[in-house]
């Protein structure tokens, strides 16, 4: 009885530590689609930041005094501008997984009419 219940725990203890490290070594992905890719000034522009991550922490961060609106899943942030009053917009996209944290950046152009 008591050696089963320390197989099992160990089991159990083996089976975490294989699902840390897989989930570690499988290859954390983070991408930003933004549609479309340039925008004119006041025109306006979504940007969605997604992960392979199953339960990530996401945090997409703007420019201050940059207006949009979030949709989120629980693998993704969509966010919507609808009226673009900056010439620099570089949103960046950190995402949390387990213990892994990755970041990405977007360049988007900004054009005048
Ligand atoms: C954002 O991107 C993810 C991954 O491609 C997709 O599953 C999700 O539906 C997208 N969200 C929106 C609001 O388009
Ligand atoms: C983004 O734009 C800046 C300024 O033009 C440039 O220095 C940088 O290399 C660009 N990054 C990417 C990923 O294109």
């Amino acid at each position: 009885m008591d050696s089963r219940l320390t197989s099992l725990a160990e089991c159990i203890w083996l089976f975490k530590l294989l699902f840390i490290v897989t989930a570690t070594v499988t290859g954390l992905e983070v991408s930003i689609d933004v549609n479309p890719t340039a925008v004119e000034f006041g025109g306006s522009i979504e940007m969605n930041c997604s992960t392979t991550c199953p339960k990530p922490t996401i945090n997409m961060e703007h420019k201050a005094g940059v207006n949009f609106i979030r949709t989120k899943g629980s693998t993704w942030y969509k966010d919507y501008f609808p009226s673009v009053q900056q010439w620099d917009l570089t949103p960046a996209c950190s995402v949390m997984c387990i213990s892994e944290l990755k970041e990405k950046t977007a360049n988007v152009t900004v054009y005048s009419k």
